[in-house]
Protein backbone atom coordinates (compact mmCIF):
# COMPACT_ATOMS: atom_id res chain seq x y z
CA UNK A 1 0.00 0.00 0.00
CA UNK A 2 1.22 3.47 -1.04
CA UNK A 3 -0.13 6.78 -0.51
CA UNK A 4 -0.23 6.90 -3.80
CA UNK A 5 -3.14 4.62 -4.35
CA UNK A 6 -5.10 7.36 -3.02
CA UNK A 7 -4.24 10.12 -5.70
CA UNK A 8 -6.76 11.34 -7.17
CA UNK A 9 -5.01 10.52 -10.84
CA UNK A 10 -6.67 12.52 -14.02
CA UNK A 11 -5.38 12.99 -17.18
CA UNK A 12 -5.56 16.53 -17.80
CA UNK A 13 -6.71 19.37 -20.37
CA UNK A 14 -3.95 20.41 -22.85
CA UNK A 15 -4.27 24.06 -23.04
CA UNK A 16 -2.93 25.42 -26.06
CA UNK A 17 0.44 26.77 -26.65
CA UNK A 18 1.51 29.62 -24.93
CA UNK A 19 5.12 30.80 -26.63
CA UNK A 20 7.01 33.94 -25.33
CA UNK A 21 8.07 34.92 -28.99
CA UNK A 22 6.12 38.22 -29.36
CA UNK A 23 6.81 37.62 -33.00
CA UNK A 24 4.54 34.81 -33.67
CA UNK A 25 1.82 34.73 -35.25
CA UNK A 26 -0.68 32.92 -32.82
CA UNK A 27 -3.59 31.34 -34.05
CA UNK A 28 -4.02 28.20 -31.85
CA UNK A 29 -5.82 29.12 -28.52
CA UNK A 30 -9.22 31.49 -30.64
CA UNK A 31 -7.85 34.79 -28.33
CA UNK A 32 -9.42 38.31 -29.65
CA UNK A 33 -6.73 40.12 -31.68
CA UNK A 34 -8.05 43.29 -30.69
CA UNK A 35 -6.78 44.57 -27.08
CA UNK A 36 -10.25 45.13 -24.93
CA UNK A 37 -12.66 48.01 -24.60
CA UNK A 38 -10.76 51.64 -23.91
CA UNK A 39 -12.83 51.84 -20.90
CA UNK A 40 -10.73 49.03 -19.71
CA UNK A 41 -7.79 50.73 -19.28
CA UNK A 42 -8.85 53.84 -18.24
CA UNK A 43 -9.74 52.01 -14.96
CA UNK A 44 -6.63 50.06 -15.58
CA UNK A 45 -4.69 53.30 -15.47
CA UNK A 46 -6.75 55.08 -13.10
CA UNK A 47 -9.03 53.45 -11.05
CA UNK A 48 -7.40 50.87 -9.68
CA UNK A 49 -5.42 51.18 -6.86
CA UNK A 50 -2.34 49.23 -6.01
CA UNK A 51 -3.21 49.21 -2.37
CA UNK A 52 -6.57 48.29 -2.41
CA UNK A 53 -5.05 44.22 -2.94
CA UNK A 54 -4.32 43.81 0.68
CA UNK A 55 -7.99 43.48 1.03
CA UNK A 56 -9.67 40.83 -0.30
CA UNK A 57 -12.28 40.87 -3.44
CA UNK A 58 -15.80 41.39 -3.20
CA UNK A 59 -16.75 37.53 -2.74
CA UNK A 60 -20.01 38.43 -4.85
CA UNK A 61 -18.28 40.24 -7.72
CA UNK A 62 -21.31 42.87 -7.45
CA UNK A 63 -19.78 45.44 -9.85
CA UNK A 64 -19.43 42.64 -12.32
CA UNK A 65 -23.07 41.18 -12.34
CA UNK A 66 -24.99 44.34 -11.56
CA UNK A 67 -22.89 45.32 -15.38
CA UNK A 68 -24.26 41.96 -16.35
CA UNK A 69 -27.65 42.66 -15.25
CA UNK A 70 -28.07 45.61 -16.98
CA UNK A 71 -26.41 44.75 -20.23
CA UNK A 72 -28.06 41.32 -20.72
CA UNK A 73 -31.61 42.53 -18.29
CA UNK A 74 -31.80 39.52 -16.29
CA UNK A 75 -31.67 40.03 -12.35
CA UNK A 76 -28.48 39.87 -10.67
CA UNK A 77 -29.68 36.44 -8.86
CA UNK A 78 -29.99 34.57 -12.20
CA UNK A 79 -26.41 35.38 -13.07
CA UNK A 80 -23.02 33.30 -11.67
CA UNK A 81 -19.27 34.74 -12.63
CA UNK A 82 -16.52 32.70 -12.27
CA UNK A 83 -12.58 32.30 -13.59
CA UNK A 84 -13.07 32.23 -17.11
CA UNK A 85 -15.83 29.89 -18.40
CA UNK A 86 -13.48 26.66 -17.49
CA UNK A 87 -14.28 27.41 -14.02
CA UNK A 88 -18.09 28.20 -14.60
CA UNK A 89 -18.05 25.25 -16.32
CA UNK A 90 -16.47 23.32 -13.35
CA UNK A 91 -18.59 24.84 -11.12
CA UNK A 92 -21.99 23.87 -13.47
CA UNK A 93 -20.15 19.79 -13.38
CA UNK A 94 -19.86 19.79 -9.98
CA UNK A 95 -22.89 20.97 -8.94
CA UNK A 96 -25.17 19.54 -11.10
CA UNK A 97 -23.73 16.22 -12.77
CA UNK A 98 -24.59 13.94 -9.88
CA UNK A 99 -26.07 10.81 -11.11
CA UNK A 100 -25.31 7.41 -11.58
CA UNK A 101 -26.73 8.19 -15.70
CA UNK A 102 -23.96 9.45 -18.02
CA UNK A 103 -24.02 12.99 -18.57
CA UNK A 104 -24.15 13.63 -22.51
CA UNK A 105 -21.77 15.55 -24.90
CA UNK A 106 -20.72 15.14 -28.97
CA UNK A 107 -17.90 12.77 -29.77
CA UNK A 108 -15.74 15.81 -31.10
CA UNK A 109 -16.25 19.02 -28.80
CA UNK A 110 -14.68 21.33 -26.44
CA UNK A 111 -11.88 18.84 -24.44
CA UNK A 112 -12.22 19.85 -21.15
CA UNK A 113 -15.80 18.13 -20.92
CA UNK A 114 -14.45 14.69 -20.07
CA UNK A 115 -11.92 16.02 -18.10
CA UNK A 116 -13.95 17.66 -15.96
CA UNK A 117 -16.08 14.32 -15.58
CA UNK A 118 -13.14 12.16 -14.89
CA UNK A 119 -12.27 14.62 -12.35
CA UNK A 120 -15.60 14.15 -10.69
CA UNK A 121 -15.96 10.77 -11.26
CA UNK A 122 -19.07 11.80 -13.11
CA UNK A 123 -19.87 8.67 -15.92
CA UNK A 124 -20.44 10.41 -19.51
CA UNK A 125 -21.02 9.15 -23.06
CA UNK A 126 -20.02 10.90 -25.90
CA UNK A 127 -22.87 10.78 -28.80
CA UNK A 128 -21.09 11.01 -32.07
CA UNK A 129 -21.53 13.92 -34.90
CA UNK A 130 -22.30 13.07 -38.27
CA UNK A 131 -20.11 13.44 -41.09
CA UNK A 132 -20.65 16.78 -41.48
CA UNK A 133 -19.92 17.19 -38.14
CA UNK A 134 -23.82 18.47 -36.96
CA UNK A 135 -24.77 17.49 -33.62
CA UNK A 136 -27.94 14.42 -34.14
CA UNK A 137 -30.09 16.29 -31.13
CA UNK A 138 -32.75 13.51 -30.63
CA UNK A 139 -30.02 10.84 -29.29
CA UNK A 140 -30.13 13.69 -26.35
CA UNK A 141 -33.69 13.27 -25.75
CA UNK A 142 -33.76 11.51 -22.45
CA UNK A 143 -36.32 8.78 -24.01
CA UNK A 144 -33.47 8.19 -26.52
CA UNK A 145 -30.27 8.47 -23.90
CA UNK A 146 -31.68 8.61 -20.09
CA UNK A 147 -28.86 10.65 -18.88
CA UNK A 148 -28.02 12.69 -15.77
CA UNK A 149 -27.03 15.71 -17.62
CA UNK A 150 -26.52 17.70 -20.87
CA UNK A 151 -23.37 19.91 -22.26
CA UNK A 152 -23.79 21.11 -25.64
CA UNK A 153 -20.96 24.12 -27.18
CA UNK A 154 -22.97 26.24 -29.35
CA UNK A 155 -21.71 26.86 -31.76
CA UNK A 156 -19.44 24.00 -31.38
CA UNK A 157 -15.98 23.88 -30.75
CA UNK A 158 -13.33 23.07 -32.41
CA UNK A 159 -15.64 22.37 -35.37
CA UNK A 160 -17.15 26.41 -35.88
CA UNK A 161 -20.57 24.98 -36.35
CA UNK A 162 -23.67 26.81 -34.91
CA UNK A 163 -27.14 25.05 -34.74
CA UNK A 164 -30.52 26.50 -34.19
CA UNK A 165 -31.71 27.75 -30.52
CA UNK A 166 -34.78 25.73 -31.78
CA UNK A 167 -33.40 22.70 -32.22
CA UNK A 168 -31.45 22.89 -28.76
CA UNK A 169 -34.84 23.91 -26.73
CA UNK A 170 -36.18 20.45 -28.14
CA UNK A 171 -33.49 18.98 -25.88
CA UNK A 172 -33.94 20.99 -23.33
CA UNK A 173 -37.86 19.89 -23.73
CA UNK A 174 -37.37 16.25 -23.83
CA UNK A 175 -34.69 16.69 -20.72
CA UNK A 176 -36.59 18.33 -17.74
CA UNK A 177 -35.49 16.29 -15.08
CA UNK A 178 -31.87 16.73 -16.09
CA UNK A 179 -29.81 20.08 -16.55
CA UNK A 180 -28.99 21.34 -19.99
CA UNK A 181 -25.44 23.43 -20.42
CA UNK A 182 -25.26 25.38 -23.48
CA UNK A 183 -21.45 26.42 -23.62
CA UNK A 184 -21.83 29.54 -25.74
CA UNK A 185 -17.97 30.77 -25.77
CA UNK A 186 -18.41 31.57 -29.34
CA UNK A 187 -21.81 33.12 -29.68
CA UNK A 188 -21.01 36.94 -30.36
CA UNK A 189 -19.40 35.81 -34.02
CA UNK A 190 -22.88 35.53 -35.78
CA UNK A 191 -24.68 32.71 -33.53
CA UNK A 192 -28.17 33.36 -31.54
CA UNK A 193 -27.91 32.86 -27.45
CA UNK A 194 -30.27 30.45 -25.77
CA UNK A 195 -30.34 33.45 -23.38
CA UNK A 196 -34.39 34.46 -23.63
CA UNK A 197 -34.70 30.50 -23.07
CA UNK A 198 -33.91 30.95 -19.01
CA UNK A 199 -37.35 32.51 -18.54
CA UNK A 200 -39.11 29.30 -19.66
CA UNK A 201 -36.89 26.82 -18.37
CA UNK A 202 -35.77 26.38 -15.15
CA UNK A 203 -33.09 23.18 -15.87
CA UNK A 204 -31.09 25.38 -18.52
CA UNK A 205 -27.32 26.83 -17.99
CA UNK A 206 -26.35 29.42 -20.07
CA UNK A 207 -22.59 29.88 -20.42
CA UNK A 208 -20.92 32.81 -21.81
CA UNK A 209 -17.02 34.09 -21.63
CA UNK A 210 -14.69 37.30 -21.80
CA UNK A 211 -11.95 35.66 -23.19
CA UNK A 212 -13.13 35.54 -27.32
CA UNK A 213 -15.51 38.51 -28.28
CA UNK A 214 -14.73 40.97 -24.82
CA UNK A 215 -11.08 40.35 -26.13
CA UNK A 216 -10.00 39.49 -21.95
CA UNK A 217 -8.87 36.05 -22.33
CA UNK A 218 -6.12 37.27 -19.48
CA UNK A 219 -8.60 38.64 -17.27
CA UNK A 220 -9.90 34.90 -16.62
CA UNK A 221 -13.86 36.19 -16.60
CA UNK A 222 -16.70 34.02 -17.37
CA UNK A 223 -20.72 33.71 -16.89
CA UNK A 224 -23.74 32.12 -16.68
CA UNK A 225 -27.51 32.35 -16.97
CA UNK A 226 -29.82 30.36 -15.27
CA UNK A 227 -33.03 29.71 -13.31
CA UNK A 228 -32.71 31.65 -9.79
CA UNK A 229 -32.76 28.51 -7.93
CA UNK A 230 -30.15 27.16 -10.16
CA UNK A 231 -28.00 29.69 -10.10
CA UNK A 232 -28.38 29.65 -5.78
CA UNK A 233 -27.45 26.18 -6.15
CA UNK A 234 -24.31 27.32 -8.19
CA UNK A 235 -23.86 30.03 -5.78
CA UNK A 236 -23.42 27.24 -2.61
CA UNK A 237 -20.97 25.06 -4.26
CA UNK A 238 -18.50 27.84 -5.38
CA UNK A 239 -18.73 29.22 -1.71
CA UNK A 240 -17.79 25.80 -0.32
CA UNK A 241 -15.27 25.66 -2.77
CA UNK A 242 -13.51 28.97 -2.75
CA UNK A 243 -15.24 32.37 -2.07
CA UNK A 244 -13.23 35.14 -3.67
CA UNK A 245 -12.68 33.48 -6.52
CA UNK A 246 -13.23 36.94 -8.93
CA UNK A 247 -10.21 39.18 -7.89
CA UNK A 248 -10.38 42.63 -7.25
CA UNK A 249 -9.16 43.87 -11.23
CA UNK A 250 -11.35 41.47 -12.89
CA UNK A 251 -14.41 42.80 -11.19
CA UNK A 252 -13.27 46.34 -12.15
CA UNK A 253 -11.84 45.89 -15.56
CA UNK A 254 -15.03 43.02 -16.88
CA UNK A 255 -17.49 46.10 -15.51
CA UNK A 256 -16.11 48.51 -17.82
CA UNK A 257 -15.53 46.11 -20.60
CA UNK A 258 -19.48 45.27 -20.39
CA UNK A 259 -20.50 49.05 -20.57
CA UNK A 260 -18.68 49.80 -24.03
CA UNK A 261 -20.85 47.67 -26.05
CA UNK A 262 -19.94 50.03 -29.65
CA UNK A 263 -16.82 48.59 -28.95
CA UNK A 264 -17.79 45.08 -29.05
CA UNK A 265 -19.62 45.39 -31.48
CA UNK A 266 -17.32 46.74 -33.54
CA UNK A 267 -14.43 44.10 -33.08
CA UNK A 268 -16.57 40.71 -33.72
CA UNK A 269 -18.04 42.78 -36.63
CA UNK A 270 -14.68 42.94 -38.00
CA UNK A 271 -13.43 39.38 -37.12
CA UNK A 272 -16.80 37.46 -38.77
CA UNK A 273 -15.72 39.87 -41.93
CA UNK A 274 -11.66 38.72 -41.69
CA UNK A 275 -13.64 35.42 -41.34
CA UNK A 276 -15.87 35.19 -44.20
CA UNK A 277 -12.76 36.88 -46.42
CA UNK A 278 -10.55 34.08 -45.30
CA UNK A 279 -12.86 31.28 -45.71
CA UNK A 280 -12.80 32.36 -49.55
CA UNK A 281 -9.59 32.21 -49.69
CA UNK A 282 -9.13 28.73 -48.15
CA UNK A 283 -11.38 27.46 -50.17
CA UNK A 284 -9.03 29.04 -53.73
CA UNK A 285 -5.89 26.92 -51.82
CA UNK A 286 -8.11 23.28 -51.59
CA UNK A 287 -9.40 23.87 -48.02
CA UNK A 288 -12.67 22.14 -47.20
CA UNK A 289 -14.57 22.83 -43.30
CA UNK A 290 -17.63 23.11 -41.80
CA UNK A 291 -19.56 26.67 -42.06
CA UNK A 292 -17.73 28.59 -39.25
CA UNK A 293 -19.41 30.78 -37.00
CA UNK A 294 -17.61 31.44 -34.21
CA UNK A 295 -13.64 32.90 -34.33
CA UNK A 296 -12.07 30.51 -36.20
CA UNK A 297 -12.32 28.21 -39.11
CA UNK A 298 -12.04 24.47 -38.95
CA UNK A 299 -10.02 23.19 -42.01
CA UNK A 300 -8.25 20.54 -43.70
CA UNK A 301 -6.42 20.32 -47.32
CA UNK A 302 -7.54 17.94 -50.21
CA UNK A 303 -4.03 17.10 -50.53
CA UNK A 304 -1.52 18.08 -47.44
CA UNK A 305 -2.00 16.40 -44.23
CA UNK A 306 -3.01 18.60 -41.42
CA UNK A 307 0.18 17.21 -39.25
CA UNK A 308 2.35 18.25 -42.26
CA UNK A 309 0.73 21.51 -42.42
CA UNK A 310 0.42 22.02 -38.83
CA UNK A 311 4.52 21.64 -38.48
CA UNK A 312 5.62 23.72 -41.50
CA UNK A 313 2.88 26.47 -40.54
CA UNK A 314 4.94 26.15 -36.82
CA UNK A 315 8.34 25.84 -38.31
CA UNK A 316 7.75 29.39 -40.22
CA UNK A 317 6.28 31.37 -37.30
CA UNK A 318 2.46 30.54 -37.19
CA UNK A 319 0.95 28.23 -34.69
CA UNK A 320 -2.87 26.92 -35.50
CA UNK A 321 -4.22 24.02 -33.60
CA UNK A 322 -4.10 20.42 -34.48
CA UNK A 323 -5.39 17.24 -32.70
CA UNK A 324 -3.96 13.81 -33.54
CA UNK A 325 -7.49 12.50 -32.62
CA UNK A 326 -9.60 10.23 -34.29
CA UNK A 327 -11.75 12.00 -36.84
CA UNK A 328 -10.59 14.75 -36.89
CA UNK A 329 -6.56 14.38 -37.43
CA UNK A 330 -6.65 15.77 -40.50
CA UNK A 331 -8.08 19.15 -39.96
CA UNK A 332 -6.69 22.40 -38.79
CA UNK A 333 -8.20 24.83 -36.06
CA UNK A 334 -7.22 28.39 -37.33
CA UNK A 335 -8.13 31.19 -35.36
CA UNK A 336 -9.43 34.64 -37.22
CA UNK A 337 -6.70 36.99 -36.43
CA UNK A 338 -6.45 41.09 -37.43
CA UNK A 339 -6.42 40.92 -41.94
CA UNK A 340 -2.81 41.44 -41.54
CA UNK A 341 -2.04 38.01 -39.64
CA UNK A 342 -4.52 36.13 -41.97
CA UNK A 343 -2.95 37.71 -45.09
CA UNK A 344 0.76 36.11 -43.80
CA UNK A 345 -1.02 32.81 -43.22
CA UNK A 346 -2.98 32.99 -46.69
CA UNK A 347 0.86 33.86 -48.12
CA UNK A 348 2.37 31.25 -46.88
CA UNK A 349 -0.07 28.39 -47.11
CA UNK A 350 -0.26 29.19 -51.03
CA UNK A 351 3.71 29.36 -51.45
CA UNK A 352 3.75 26.09 -49.35
CA UNK A 353 0.88 24.30 -51.11
CA UNK A 354 2.50 25.32 -54.45
CA UNK A 355 5.57 24.38 -53.67
CA UNK A 356 4.34 20.27 -52.21
CA UNK A 357 1.38 19.20 -54.27
C1 LIG B 1 -16.15 25.76 -26.11
C2 LIG B 1 -15.32 26.44 -25.08
N1 LIG B 1 -15.84 26.62 -23.86
C3 LIG B 1 -15.14 27.23 -22.89
C4 LIG B 1 -13.85 27.68 -23.11
C5 LIG B 1 -13.11 28.28 -21.96
O1 LIG B 1 -12.83 29.60 -22.12
P1 LIG B 1 -12.46 30.55 -20.89
O2 LIG B 1 -12.17 29.69 -19.70
O3 LIG B 1 -11.27 31.30 -21.35
O4 LIG B 1 -13.67 31.40 -20.69
C6 LIG B 1 -13.27 27.52 -24.36
C7 LIG B 1 -11.90 28.00 -24.61
O5 LIG B 1 -11.29 27.87 -25.60
C8 LIG B 1 -14.02 26.88 -25.38
O6 LIG B 1 -13.51 26.68 -26.58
Amino acid sequence: MSWEENVRKVVPYVPGEQPKDKNIIKLNTNECPYPPAPGVRDILENKLKYEDFRLYSDPEAHALVNALSKYYKVPEDQIFVGVGSDDVLSMAFLTFFNSDKPVLFPDITYSFYDVWADLYRVPYKRLPLDDDFKIHFEDYYAENTPNGGVIIANPNAPVGIFEPVSEIEKVIEHNRDSIVIVDEAYIDFGGESALPLIEKYDNLLVVQTFSKSRAMAGMRIGYAFGSKKLIRYMQDVKFSFNSYTMNRPSIELGAAAIEDDAYFKDICGRIIKTRERVKGELKELGFTFPESRANFIFAKHEKISGDELFNALKAAGIYVRHWNADRISEYLRITIGTDGEMDKLIAFLKEYIEKNK
